[in-house]
């Protein structure tokens, strides 16, 4: 069946001495992952290849970027493409954060090239997707996510799809310490899932891992994760606290 995931993102915090710490701390935990279990840090680029040497033993353990050019290579200054990515050995990229999308201008069809190159590169899309707080309350947030997946998702075939991983990342509740429930959680993600559905037939959707982001903490997970349509967390602010991402993993189950 479809993989369960917890991913760490780091966001543009820490230290290279505080990340291979971090990184120590949450390998020496010694935890067996089960069949189907997936464990994925998304750090900084400067700490990746650091990152790549300290993961690479541990078996369910996969490295994650933040983000990745919408070009293949040349004169674009500052930008690290997927390509470069994949020969540092990184497995997962996060693509389309609201973080991105909001103070970096990324649209939905920036995000579709996007996801193209990760995806020709060999790399696993964590795309994320949700809603902002007005929309929520106008009780629009299905069509706005479906608008999201449609513009950055749905020119891919099928069997591209079976590389991508969704993440449901309410808005309002990211970093507010504000937690979508257990139900407003499961609504959007059966909703995401019918929607992949009706695109790429049920057994694509049912293959599709769907993750919850948005203050998902020790507290909070278990409940998250024992919903049928939630496949696991995209963690911020508890990715960064090697107690309390351990103890995220372990509500996997
Ligand atoms: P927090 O867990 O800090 O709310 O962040 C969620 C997030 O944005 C993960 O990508």
């Amino acid at each position: 069946m479809r993989k369960k995931i917890v991913a760490g993102n780091w966001k543009m915090n820490l230290t290279l001495g505080q990340a291979e710490q971090l990184i120590n701390d949450i390998l020496q935990a010694g935890l067996r992952l089960k069949d189907g279990q997936e464990v994925v840090m998304a750090t900084p680029f400067p700490y990746l290849l650091k990152a790549k040497s300290l993961l690479k033993n541990t078996p369910g353990f996969y490295l994650g970027a933040q983000n990745s050019a919408s070009e293949k290579s040349g004169a674009y200054t500052g930008e690290v493409s997927a390509e470069m990515l994949q020969s540092v050995g990184v497995d997962y990229v996060i693509l389309g954060h609201s973080e991105r999308r909001e103070y970096f201008q990324e649209s939905n069809a920036t995000l579709a090239k996007k996801i193209d190159l990760a995806l020709a590169n060999g790399l696993k899309p964590i795309f994320c997707c949700g809603e902002p707080l007005e929309v929520r309350k106008a009780e629009t947030q299905n069509e706005y996510v479906a608008k999201q997946l449609e513009e950055s998702l749905y020119h891919l075939t099928e069997e591209q799809l079976k590389n991508v991983v969704i993440a449901y990342e309410p808005i309002w509740a990211i970093g507010t310490g504000l937690t979508a429930s257990a139900a407003q959680a499961q609504d959007m993600h059966a909703f995401i899932r019918a929607q992949i559905a009706a695109k790429y037939g049920r057994e694509a959707a049912l293959r599709t891992s769907i993750l919850y982001g948005g203050s998902a903490k020790p507290s909070n997970a278990e409940e998250l994760f024992a919903c049928p349509d939630v496949d696991g967390g995209l963690i911020g602010g508890a990715s960064l606290v090697a107690a309390d991402f351990l103890a995220i993993i372990q509500k996997l189950g």
